[in-house]
């Protein structure tokens, strides 16, 4: 017997013997578009940290959005970019909010394409934070109340999925509560379930103005540090009635993504965030690496590490090379 007796190169060969023994494969069925919406009528800003990335009125933005139903993206995500803010965030739960008009545009426009929209006070508030505040605190409990109004409002524009990304504790019960009593039991939750303070959502800060004013989100969002919390975490929404769990971001914690599908076998979403994109752009736009290879490689590496779902910036380049047969 020739030395080495086992040769794993021997699968390797050639790109058909790769394809029957790849083990990870991303689709198009995997992922989610986040947009951001604004007033006014012709808008297309772009985002300077961000690039391909705009700030659309909701007209501008259903232009844009033909591209993603043609392309077979099963979801978007859109964030609201509001005129006024205030102490308690009210743009985020009016009724004729910007991000209520957006998904009615959306679902008239497109019915088929799935809403799944973002549950927070941050792009509302005065302030910045994802909550009430008083005294330089983020208070929790009252804060529910809040974020349960946003989810109804949302529901009843016709948001096909919420998504809470507040971090307040109890807010997936306190959702799901307020739906049900609503007339939304079949609306599902995806909840941010381990959403970590980090420094990767930098440029979505610029995207949304949403930073905030003061201190940090450290009080209510996760450590970077932990993750049997997010395991924790992840139960307690399960427990309230989480549908899709989430983790996020995406990138430094795809330890988390493999323990929560592993200990669950929940849907896991998994968030590459403004900030991971970002990199890769900035990499890219300076030729210093292939963007293509670069994005597939990532999004492949986050359904390997166990997302289902992908929340991605890079959703419409990905889903177009899909197509072009290049994994
Ligand atoms: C709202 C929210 C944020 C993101 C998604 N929802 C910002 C934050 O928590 O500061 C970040 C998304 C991204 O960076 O792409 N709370």
């Amino acid at each position: 017997m020739a030395f080495p007796v086992n040769r794993p190169r021997r699968l390797r060969k050639n790109e058909n013997l790769r394809r029957l023994v790849r083990e990870a494969r991303l689709s198009v069925d995997d992922l989610v578009y986040p947009v951001f919406v604004t007033h006014g009528r012709g808008v297309a800003r772009p985002v300077e940290s961000m690039p391909g990335i705009c700030n659309y009125s909701i007209d501008r933005l259903l232009e844009e959005l033909e591209e993603v139903a043609a392309l077979n993206i099963p979801a978007v995500l859109p964030f609201g970019v509001p005129e006024a803010k205030d102490e308690l965030g009210s743009g985020a739960y009016a009724e004729d909010g910007i991000i209520q008009q957006a998904v009615r545009a959306i679902k008239e426009a497109y019915p088929g394409l799935l809403v799944i929209t973002d549950i927070c006070l941050c792009e509302y508030t005065s302030h910045g934070h994802c909550g009430v505040v008083e005294n330089g605190q983020v208070l929790n409990d009252p804060t529910l109340d809040l974020l349960a109004r946003t989810a109804v409002s949302h529901a009843r524009a016709g948001a096909d999925m919420v998504a809470p990304s507040d971090m307040m504790d109890g807010r997936v019960g306190a959702i799901r509560r307020a739906l049900d009593e609503n007339g939304f039991a079949d609306v599902p939750i995806m909840a941010y379930s381990a959403k970590y303070a980090s420094a990767f959502y930098g440029p979505f800060r610029e995207a949304a103005g949403s930073a905030p004013q003061f201190g940090d989100r450290k009080a209510y969002q996760m450590d970077p540090a932990n993750s049997d919390e997010a395991l924790r975490e992840v139960w307690l929404d399960i427990e309230e009635g989480a549908d899709i769990v989430m983790v996020k971001p995406a990138l430094a914690y795809m330890d988390v993504i493999r323990r929560v599908k592993d200990d669950y076998g929940y849907p896991v979403a998994a968030y590459n965030v403004s900030g991971e994109y970002s990199m890769v752009k900035a990499a890219a736009q300076r030729g210093w690496v292939d963007e293509q290879r670069i994005v597939m490689e990532i999004l492949t590496g986050l359904k390997r590490a166990g997302a289902d779902i992908i929340i991605t910036y890079h959703a419409k380049d990905a889903a177009r090379w899909l197509r072009e047969g290049r994994q």
